[in-house]
């Protein structure tokens, strides 16, 4: 699998699998990790969640689907804002790791800029890096205006990546923090990377991937992967779909493709505030 560096060296897989969602009826939780177990058959290594998912459950279902091979993948988890203050991240991530049934959170994230200063947040990321408990830190839902602040508070600069909204359907970050990002080698984890489905359904996405004979997800995928420093996490509990994502990581979307892709899905004309939906 291709990988995007971190600015620490580290190499991490450019497709991984979302769980929101995952968690929330206990009726589900043998499908959803089974749908995990099975994309990490097919070569996934990295797997993002968050506290916030099924209240913790999410996490657990992360755990079950991880046994007995926690050092082959990349765990990504998140910190609500209000758990964000110096005292309440270090707990939060406590919480979280045993869930996990991990001693380490590969990447953990601030999950959106809340009432806690990005400096007690961070002080607190970096008690959590040196004691082990996280390999690296990051964030998630901070603008280009945010991640400035970021750089400037002590030890901001250790932010690793930026996770927010990317999809043909939004395209709102290239104007400003997707080149921010990209030159301050922080790295783009781009979610719901697939529009969480309807914009699968238009003509111009169908039409491409006949030719590349894949489903329109693949394209939708491997058009976020073109982007250098920029991975996707989508989700998907659907073993078809599954294995559909998976074909991303081979198409080589052409200049006619993305002239039509920016005629369906056009690029933004003026900067504007972070999507989030
Ligand atoms: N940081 C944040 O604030 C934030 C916010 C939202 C999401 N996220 C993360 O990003 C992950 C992905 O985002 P998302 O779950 O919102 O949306 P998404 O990945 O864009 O879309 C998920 C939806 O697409 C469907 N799907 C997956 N593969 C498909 C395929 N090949 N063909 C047709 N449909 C397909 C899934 O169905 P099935 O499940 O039935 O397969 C599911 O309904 C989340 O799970 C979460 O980990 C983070």
């Amino acid at each position: 699998m291709r990988t995007v560096t971190l600015n620490n060296g580290t190499a991490v897989p450019v497709l991984g699998l979302g769980t929101w969602r995952m968690g929330e009826r206990s009726s589900e939780r043998a499908a959803e990790v089974k749908a995990l177990t099975l994309g990490l058959e097919l070569g996934i290594r990295l797997i993002d969640t968050a506290e916030m998912y099924g209240e913790g459950k999410a996490e657990e279902i992360v755990a079950d689907a991880v046994a007995g091979r926690r050092d082959e993948i990349y765990i990504v988890s998140k910190v609500y804002p209000h758990n964000a203050s110096r005292k309440g991240a270090i707990a939060a991530c406590e919480r979280s790791l045993k869930r996990l049934k991990t001693d380490r959170i590969d990447l953990y994230l601030l999950h959106w800029r809340g009432s806690h200063p990005l400096s007690e947040t961070v002080e607190a990321f970096e008690t959590l890096k040196k004691d082990g408990k996280i390999k690296s830190w990051g964030v998630s839902n901070l603008d280009a205006d945010d991640m400035r602040e970021l750089e400037g508070v002590p030890a901001g600069k250790d932010c690793m990546s930026d996770q927010v909204l990317y999809h043909l359907g939004s395209r709102g970050i290239e104007w400003a923090l997707l080149p921010y990002c990209q030159k301050a080698k922080i790295m783009v984890m781009a979610y719901s990377p697939l529009g969480q489905g309807p914009i699968l359904r238009l003509p111009a996405l169908k039409i491409i991937a006949d030719k590349h004979g894949c489903e329109p997800a693949a394209i939708a995928l491997a058009w976020v992967l073109r982007q250098p420093g920029v991975i996707a996490i989508p989700k998907a509990s659907n073993p078809d779909h599954l294995r559909a994502n998976m074909k991303a990581l081979d198409v080589v979307l052409d200049a006619d493709d993305l002239a039509a892709l920016d005629t369906a899905f056009p690029p933004p004309k003026r900067g504007s505030p972070l999507d989030m939906t």
